[in-house]
């Protein structure tokens, strides 16, 4: 049985007070405030500078700086250092350098994560130092554990990797050091629905699915108890590099239904946290970044020009936009 962090964070709440998967407000249940969207069309965070850690939340600690990186550290039980970019990112591409812990149970992850619970992962299970998992999940629906995927890798735990998602309205790449090593197209996650197409943060960090706390599919999951006396259990992130495909200052859910049509993008770069990134014009540049991708594979925009038909007449005024497909 396998538990995205989602389920494997409710088992663990009781104890644990870090759990790496959570909504504050789901859009799809109620009204919730606009997400802050990164403006800018890249955003790349080189964490051997400690000054990289501050445009990302530390949401649990301990998270520090050194020359391999932000370091994130379990050192007993009940830690799990998770940082969560401040902006959220609508579609784009993302590459993650890093490299796992060792140990037994320790789960090294990074998550694209929406407000509605769309999820898109990367997880290396320390016990299994020959492989990393891929995952992803759609409005929160956790019946299955039936979508990972077990990519082998080359000494994930003693060496950097890079680790990318290229993630489109029609489809999701999963890249280890350039390399595609699973696609998930829209249509197959349900039909388009339980595809993740809502803005999300991205969110970084280890926790402990090996902790004797846990239900025992999390733990078999992680493959057996962690064992704190072989702590610390380390992380390293050299740097992280973010593209947003649909830059905006701000993302609003118009309705219930978590379809990505159903956002409405700002037309404004005011109000994002840093003056320090490259601003680059979006439209000029989205072409060069997704010509790889073939659109005549997959139904996601036209669908996705339906949907936005029906409802830009309530939404759409003259500062905003509701999301309308571009090349993809
Ligand atoms: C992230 O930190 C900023 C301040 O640096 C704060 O305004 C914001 O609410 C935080 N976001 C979350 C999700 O914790
Ligand atoms: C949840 O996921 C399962 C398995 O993929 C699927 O059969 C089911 O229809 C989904 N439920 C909803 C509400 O999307
Ligand atoms: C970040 O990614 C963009 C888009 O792929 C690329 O052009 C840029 O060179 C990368 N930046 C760094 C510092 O690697
Ligand atoms: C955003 O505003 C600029 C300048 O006012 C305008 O040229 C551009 O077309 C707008 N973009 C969208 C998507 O509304
Ligand atoms: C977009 O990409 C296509 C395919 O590579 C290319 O032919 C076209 O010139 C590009 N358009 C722009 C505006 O860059
Ligand atoms: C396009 O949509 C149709 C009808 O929903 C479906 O049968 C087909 O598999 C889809 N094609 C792709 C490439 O997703």
């Amino acid at each position: 049985m396998k538990l995205s962090l989602e389920a494997a964070a409710i088992l663990a709440a009781a104890q644990l007070s870090a759990a790496q998967t959570y909504t504050s407000c789901n859009p799809t249940e109620k009204t919730c405030p606009a997400d802050t969207g990164l403006a800018q069309w890249s955003y790349f965070s080189d964490f051997t500078d400690a000054s990289a850690l501050e445009h990302w939340n530390i949401t649990a600690a301990p998270v520090t700086t050194t020359t391999e990186g932000a370091k994130f550290t379990i050192n007993k039980e009940g830690q799990a250092p998770t940082i969560a970019s401040e902006f959220y990112i609508f579609f784009g591409h993302v590459d993650v350098k890093m490299k796992a812990s060792a140990g037994t149970g320790i789960i090294s992850t990074y998550m694209l994560l929406s407000d509605d619970l769309d999820e898109i992962d990367w997880e290396q299970i320390s016990t299994y130092p020959t492989s990393i998992q891929t995952d992803y999940f759609g409005k929160g629906n956790t019946t299955a554990y039936d979508r990972d995927t077990t990519v082998p890798v080359i000494n994930p735990e003693t060496e950097f990797h890079t680790y990318s998602l290229d993630w489109t309205p029609s489809r999701i790449n999963w890249l280890l050091d350039g390399e595609v090593v699973r696609t998930l197209n829209y249509h197959d996650a349900v039909d388009g629905y339980n595809y993740p197409q809502t803005p999300c943060r991205i969110k970084i960090g280890i926790w402990a699915g090996g902790d004797p706390s846990n239900g025992e599919g999390t733990i078999e999951w992680a493959g057996g108890v962690t064992d704190y006396s072989a702590a610390p259990f380390t992380m390293y992130v050299e740097s992280v590099n973010v593209t947003n495909y649909y830059p905006a200052s701000s993302y609003t859910y118009t309705d219930k239904t978590g379809a990505y049509t159903s956002i409405k993008l700002s037309n404004s770069t005011e109000g994002f946290p840093s003056n320090s990134v490259s601003v680059k014009s979006a439209n000029s540049n989205i072409n060069s970044s997704v010509t790889s991708f073939d659109a005549s594979k997959s139904n996601a925009s036209t669908s996705g020009a339906t949907a936005s038909a029906s409802t830009s007449g309530n939404t759409a005024s003259a500062s905003s936009s509701l999301f309308t497909p571009r090349c993809f």
